[in-house]
């Protein structure tokens, strides 16, 4: 998603911009800009590709001036292009802008009818012109800006500097996250902590609808009405160093190999070992009267809560709903009177989820989030935050944060089923031992990494890769595909192992790799026997499983998995996945931690 920096400073701002924008790059983009006002002129410098491109730039022609506002643009309206690229200008304004205007068309239609001519394709086009056209009517910075917002419909964060106005920046906020920082005689603007955390650690939270006129010693928010609102400083969270790679090669890397030392670290915060219990945060409601679950995600996210729901069916008899947020609320969802929704979010910014998570609220829902960052718009609007601890996560291909959220959910699945009383003492006390273990089994997967790079290439040159699972194997089936089709580009389908001879298995040859997900629970006789049916066909099956000795005979590669129970399985059969997509990723040469239109948090609908 696009990243967004402003800064009104009393040193150059350029560089400033330029070190936040790297900050941001883990968003996903495909073009960047900057724009400076210098002795009451604004200029920019645009580019498409990667930051290096517009450092190049830079280099060639140096833009001045201690005020400037940056960004990394994820295109929605138009290519990836220098001409589409922001900083947008008119000759009064710079704006910088993070979501979509829906009524853009019709805006555009407005402005060139009153002759107005458009440089690009985007939609962010039209507000800058709009507050052009309100500034040359005469209307102060502030009642122009305020009148462009009521303007605009759809989700934007914006930041905006204005010509001849050397101590004054803009911002706005409707559905795309935006970040005061406060410094000492400066002032910021950023699109996360993480774009600020070089800047400053005190934050205000914009809140839906909020927008902020700022001078280098003021700031005062206002609410959509106009009326000035008072909001929070909070400290941030992100630490003010660049989260770096250590000596790994890629993020995602160094994220999958630090998998047991946050999951140990996330498990930490609800295991009490001596006592045998899950220790969640209070609630405002108790959880033995829900009366069902919902749990509510994207992506990676998804498949955490497709796992967490035989968890909580199976541990405490609670019947669970699982849908992909972008379908949730369009389908008018039938909530159950009390009924809890769980929304799975890394960033906690994802619009769908976010749209989903309000959706549920308004119902009159009871709302959970298990969410990575604990400043994000879901922990500030839900009931009851879980946060799930694996810290900052750079590469976009989630890796780490999945193995937390399974970790948290596991924990709350046992938590719910002796709220219930549908288990005692001792059988959680033996839940919890079980989920104790999985961080140093997890270290065991991982230390026999040698062997999954070298299946990782057998399968790189694939066109087509099949995974496929069992119960709460299936959701990793599915989650394996994700990760292989999102870094590798190959295409990849997860499917539950009994599906495949209902069509899928006509896809079956011998250039087509299957991956088995295999634990030995009471379903692996089923799932080898739907392994063999693939081989009876040629399919290059590759088995990930703890057992199954004699019955990998014949098979293309088997890779040794320790034994666990169904509350640990999921999560370490997680990172044979993981890594099998990594090394092919790496073998095939493809851009592993910022993989091509992808962005690490989806703000846009
Ligand atoms: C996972 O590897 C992807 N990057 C993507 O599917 C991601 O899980 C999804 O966009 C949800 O993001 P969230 O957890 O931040 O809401």
């Amino acid at each position: 998603m696009c990243g967004i920096v402003g800064i009104l400073g009393t040193t150059a701002a350029t560089p400033r911009i330029l070190e936040s924008l790297k900050r941001l790059e883990y968003r996903g983009y495909d073009s960047a800009g900057i724009a400076t006002l210098n002795a009451g002129t604004l200029d920019r410098r645009r580019a498409a590709g990667k930051l290096e491109n517009l450092s190049t730039k830079l280099k060639e022609a140096p833009l001045q001036g201690n005020n400037g506002i940056g960004h990394t643009r994820w295109a929605t309206h138009g290519e990836p292009s220098e001409a589409n690229a922001h900083p947008h200008m008119t000759d009064r304004i710079a704006i910088v802008h993070n979501g979509i205007i829906e009524n853009f068309r019709s805006l555009k239609a407005e402005l060139t009818e009153t002759g107005v001519t458009f440089e690009g394709e985007t939609d962010t086009e039209v507000v800058a012109h709009l507050l052009t056209r309100y500034l040359k009517e005469g209307l102060s910075p502030r009642d122009a800006f305020h009148k462009t917002l009521g303007r605009l419909e759809g989700a934007f964060a914006l930041c905006v500097l204005i010509r001849g106005e050397d101590n004054l920046m803009f911002g706005a906020r409707e559905g795309s996250p935006l970040v005061v920082g406060l410094g000492s005689g400066e002032n910021y603007l950023g699109s996360d902590a993480m774009a600020l955390a070089s800047l400053s650690s005190r934050l205000i939270y914009l809140e839906e609808g909020d927008w902020v006129e700022m001078t280098r010693e003021t700031v005062q928010v206002y609410d959509t009405t106009g009326r000035p609102v008072k909001r929070s400083v909070s400290i941030s969270q992100v630490a003010s160093t660049m989260v770096d790679k250590g000596n790994h090669r890629h993020f995602m890397q160094k994220e999958i190999f630090e998998q047991p030392t946050v999951v140990a670290q996330s498990l930490g915060r609800y295991l009490d070992p001596n006592a045998g219990k899950v220790t969640l945060p209070d609630m405002p409601f108790e959880l033995a009267t829900v009366p069902k679950v919902t749990l509510v995600a994207c992506g990676t996210s998804y498949y955490a809560a497709l796992v967490a729901r035989y968890w909580i069916e199976k541990l405490a008899r609670v019947p669970v709903e699982v849908d992909i947020a972008s379908e949730f609320r369009y389908r008018a969802p039938v909530y159950a009177e009390g009924g809890l929704c769980i929304f799975i979010s890394q960033s906690g910014e994802t619009a769908d989820t976010l749209a989903a998570l309000r959706h549920a609220k308004e119902a009159g829902q009871r709302v959970l989030v298990l969410v990575n960052v604990l400043e994000s718009t879901m922990a500030r609007e839900a009931d009851v935050v879980l946060p799930i601890h694996a810290g900052p996560e750079i590469g976009v291909a989630s890796t780490k944060a999945f193995t937390c959220q399974l970790s948290v959910l596991a924990a709350f699945a046992v938590n719910l089923a002796a709220a219930k009383g549908q288990i005692d003492d001792p059988q959680e006390d033996a839940y919890v031992a079980e989920l104790e273990s999985a961080p140093k089994l997890m270290a065991q997967v991982l230390h026999n990494d040698a062997k999954l790079q070298t299946i990782a290439r057998s399968i790189a040159h694939a066109r087509d890769v099949l995974f496929v699972g069992r119960g709460i194997h299936y959701p990793i089936a599915m989650e394996g595909a994700l990760k292989l089709k999102e870094i590798s580009y190959i295409h990849a389908e997860g499917y539950a192992a009994g599906e495949l001879k209902h069509g899928p298995i006509a896809l079956i040859d011998e250039n087509v790799p299957v991956i088995g997900i295999a634990p030995n629970d009471d379903l692996i006789d089923k799932t080898v026997s739907n392994l063999q049916e693939i081989m009876a066909r040629q399919g290059k099956v590759i088995l990930l499983s703890d057992n199954a000795e004699d019955e990998a005979e014949g098979m293309f590669a088997r890779f040794e998995m320790p034994s666990a129970g169904e509350l640990v399985t999921p999560i370490l059969y997680a990172i044979p996945v993981q890594l099998l997509a990594y090394y092919a990723a790496v073998e095939k040469g493809t851009d592993v931690d910022q993989p091509r239109n992808l962005a690490k948090s989806v703000t846009v609908e």
